[in-house]
């Protein structure tokens, strides 16, 4: 007995100094923490249940079978983040670059069946060189049992992944089937095939920073949803993060203790939209004067910036956020913002929590970047997005609801159920100058004609009068009364209870 205790006080050492002291100085002088480290910082304290330990790699080519480090590259276990459960893997970059073995994928898989099973999240900390070498095909095999379970488990339980070393390979795709992926800056990179491989095909020079880094992918290819200036930041917001969101597809979202009065009036809002109809003005500054306490977890805060979505709470409750942003290419839509937004929609629907929109589109951008790069397809993700969500759907048009935009932001006619408009709501096929310009084509030479056709325009269409008088939006509301209606009619939706008709599956436009 006495020496079983001390071989288990000795595999348990081995697992906790995973690829040795002098790795882990390069982990930390990288300014980066071990695995085991952001676990402690992630979990509530005392909360984690480690499993599989003692699990070793079966590898023996190359050398490596005369390196087994117990648990083999990865801790897993459960915990919990504000006395909420949750499953972790945590992988660490010190025992053979983090990368992923047959059995360090087995550890994977047996968490998230266990996540599946009863009902919470998974949370993944990246730090893997993506598939292990020496592990040949089994590692390869290892890998699609993992992405088969992040398929199964989308929509299901919530899936977030924190890159946090150079990940590559495999360990990016698996990410990418997840729900949310964030980053730290300076020293977490994601590419499929890193410089060397760029380099030698493609010839182009790139560093790792350009190719993969966090500004790469939360600005340019809308990858990554945030980006945190270190572990230290990233695995603190991540804790709030959660807090947000339902444990699995089967409850509703948090329901905190709401400080912040829900009939709050908030007179400065009748003041937000400028008198001139094409002056710009921070649709975020709504958000955070409605949100409760003014807190908002914005995703993809630097992508596609002409529309906003995040989480915020409304009377403790968690809800969606999604806004056009006059700010940024007069909040329009386009393909980054479809896509954006698109996903954002459909994961509040697969997670019960309710979508609010704020309108103030003049519509879709034109040109052949956007049509060459299918804005039709993607612009349909959106469209398909918001008719297929059978959650609570509260919307509120700010300023301009032109066009096929407004039927795309959560129109009535997509089973909105509680559709408002400000006073200063324009709702019409198209604004006031170019829809003289193609009926009035005639009368283009005459300049006074024109004008007295564009304010007949104006005074008949760019108004919320007529869409409220067909019944498509409910009311015309005062905006410092906007956090007392939305709370309202959220309440009342409470008990909502709506599906789409039996199917397999849908086809989104992809
Ligand atoms: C085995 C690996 C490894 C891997 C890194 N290591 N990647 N061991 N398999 N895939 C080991 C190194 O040998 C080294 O061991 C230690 O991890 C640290 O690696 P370094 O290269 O010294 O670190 P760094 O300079 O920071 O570079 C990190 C890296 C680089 C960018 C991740 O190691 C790299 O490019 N690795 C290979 C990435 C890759 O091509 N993976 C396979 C992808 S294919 P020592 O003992 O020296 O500490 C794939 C297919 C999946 O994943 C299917 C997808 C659909």
């Amino acid at each position: 007995m006495q020496d079983i205790l001390r071989r288990l006080e000795e595999k348990r050492q081995a697992a906790r100094a995973g690829g040795g002291v002098r790795r882990i100085e390069a982990q930390h002088k990288r300014g980066k923490l071990t695995a085991r480290e952001r676990l402690e910082l992630l979990l509530d304290p005392g909360s984690f249940e480690e499993w599989d330990m003692f699990v070793e790699h079966r590898s023996h080519d190359f050398g490596i079978e005369r390196s087994k480090i117990p648990s083999d590259g990865v801790v897993t276990g459960f915990g919990s983040v504000g006395g909420r459960l949750v499953f972790v893997f945590s992988q660490d970059f010190t025992v053979f670059g983090g990368s992923l073995s047959e059995a360090h994928a087995e550890k994977i898989c047996k968490i998230m069946d266990q996540a599946m099973n009863v009902g919470a999240p998974v949370i993944g900390l990246n730090d893997s060189g993506g598939a292990r070498i020496q592990d040949g095909v089994a590692s390869l095999a290892g890998y699609a049992e993992v992405f088969e379970r992040n398929v199964l488990a989308s929509g299901v339980v919530p899936q977030i992944s924190l890159i946090m070393g150079p990940c590559a390979g495999g360990a990016v795709y698996s990410p990418a089937m997840t729900d949310f992926i964030f980053m730290v800056k300076d020293t977490s990179y994601m590419f499929v095939t890193g410089p060397d491989v760029v380099k030698t095909v493609t010839h182009e020079s790139v560093t790792h920073e350009q190719l993969g880094g966090a500004v790469t992918h939360t600005t340019r290819s809308g990858v990554a949803d945030r980006a945190f200036e270190n572990d230290v930041e990233a695995l603190l917001e991540l804790r709030r993060f959660i807090g947000f969101l339902p444990s699995s597809n089967r409850e509703p979202p948090p329901l905190l203790p709401a400080n912040d009065p829900a009939e709050r009036s908030e007179p400065s809002l009748d003041t937000l939209v400028p008198a001139n109809p094409n002056k710009p003005y921070d649709i975020k500054e709504l958000i955070t004067k409605l949100a409760d306490e003014g807190e908002f977890f914005e995703i993809q805060p630097d992508f596609a910036r002409n529309i906003v979505v995040g989480f915020a709470r409304m009377a403790g409750s968690t809800v969606g956020f999604v806004a056009n942003q006059p700010m940024v290419l007069a909040g329009c839509l386009d393909i980054d913002s479809s896509r954006k937004a698109a996903r954002f929609v459909r994961f509040c629907d697969c997670f019960n929590i309710p979508i609010v929109t704020f309108v103030d589109v003049p519509g879709f951008l034109p040109g052949t970047v956007q049509e060459y790069g299918a804005i039709i397809k993607h612009g349909a993700k959106l469209l398909f997005a918001f008719a297929e969500a059978t959650v609570p759907k509260v919307t509120v048009i700010t300023r301009k609801a032109y066009g096929g935009a407004y039927d795309v932001m959560s129109s009535k006619h997509l089973r909105g159920d509680v559709n408002y408009a400000w006073p200063s709501a324009e709702i019409a096929v198209m604004g006031p100058k170019g829809a003289v310009e193609i009926i009035f084509r005639s009368d283009l030479a005459e300049e006074a004609k024109i004008a007295a056709r564009t304010e007949e325009y104006r005074q008949k269409f760019a108004n919320p009068f007529v869409a409220a008088s067909r019944g498509f939006i409910d009311d015309i509301i005062l905006p410092r009364d906007t956090r007392r209606r939305v709370c309202r009619a959220l309440q009342m939706l409470r008990g909502k209870e709506l599906s789409n008709p039996q199917k397999k599956h849908d086809n989104i436009p992809l």
